[in-house]
């Protein structure tokens, strides 16, 4: 039986779901699936596989910076197929492509790219009043994600595959937002602008199991403190049930972004939102109204 590793990256579960579904799809063609959340701990090495899946949520128009880490310690893959699945909230833009240009370049044969919308539930768009993609990834799209599963598998045999061509870059704007994001900024500034309000932490300890990236340790009061490994999830302040965590993305300053984005977003009839109270981030009853 050929054995096929799908390393990915989930925070919130909606990559987790596309991953099973494709890896259904693969076990219906005879194959091996090992999963693995590369939030919950290093995948195995390659060596042993006869098929390697990478898959990502976008994170600010690009690769989370964990699954780039993944994709630069990776060894020569020569002529190994792989495929690559993304999911995405509002534009992905060519997220996909840096993910599939990265493995062709290890030496990586291309047998499959997939992508879905995928529920975004981020902190600077719940400030704004908006959630985007609800209920995404729906059955349609999880079907098409077992189809993809049984075709890379055709394609992985030798079934001719036409590569899909690549996604556009995003606009000056989004590139712009792209690059104040950046891995550079995200250690050296962002990382210690981390606020936790000492009035209202309970030191319950939710960021620092909820971090993907172990970045989150206590003060000798039991509060958090930020290290410089940070994806710029943000899920600390997402989760936080006291509400005590804040990060830039709350800043006033930014907020016009927010909006900008946001607006844009839900003006969009191609991509799906719902509203939520700015405050409490709590659906509103009526989806769709004014918050
Ligand atoms: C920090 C952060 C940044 C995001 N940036 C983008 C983005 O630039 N474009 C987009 O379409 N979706 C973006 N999203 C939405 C996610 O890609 C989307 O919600 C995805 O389904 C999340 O995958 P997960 O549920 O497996 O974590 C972002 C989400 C988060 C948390």
């Amino acid at each position: 039986m050929s054995k096929c590793l799908i390393a990915y990256f989930s925070q919130g579960g909606t990559t987790a779901l596309v991953a099973e579904s494709i890896a259904s799809g693969l076990r219906s063609s005879e194959y091996e699936v090992d999963l693995c959340n590369i939030g919950d701990g290093a995948p195995p090495a390659v060596d042993g596989y006869d098929l390697l899946g990478v898959g990502l949520p976008v994170y600010y128009y690009r690769p989370p910076f964990n699954i780039a880490d993944y994709l630069r310690d990776l060894p020569a893959l020569n002529g190994l197929p792989v495929f690559v699945f993304v999911l995405h909230g509002t534009y992905r833009f060519d997220a996909g492509t840096a993910v599939r240009r990265s493995l062709a370049r290890r030496g990586g044969r291309e047998v499959g790219y997939f992508h879905s919308y995928g529920l975004e539930r981020w902190v600077g768009y719940l400030n704004e009043g908006y959630v985007f993609s609800p209920d995404h990834p729906k059955d349609e799209e999880l079907s098409r994600a077992v189809a993809f599963g049984r075709e890379v598998a055709a394609h992985a045999a030798g079934e001719e595959y036409r590569k899909p061509p690549d996604d556009a870059p995003p606009s000056p704007v989004y590139r712009l937002e792209r690059f104040v994001t950046n891995r550079w900024l995200a250690e050296q500034l962002y990382s210690r602008l981390f606020r936790v309000d000492a009035t209202k932490c309970n030191s319950c300890g939710v960021c620092l199991d909820r971090c993907p990236t172990g970045n989150i340790s206590r003060d000798r009061n039991g509060r958090p403190v930020w290290g410089r490994n940070c994806l710029l999830c943000l899920t600390c302040e997402m989760e936080c049930p006291q509400r005590a965590v804040s990060t830039p993305a709350s800043w006033r300053v930014l907020r016009p972004i927010m909006k900008l984005n946001a607006s844009r977003a839900s003006s969009d009839p191609g991509i799906d939102h719902a509203r939520v109270d700015r405050k409490t981030w709590q659906p509103l009853d009526a989806p769709g109204a004014d918050a």
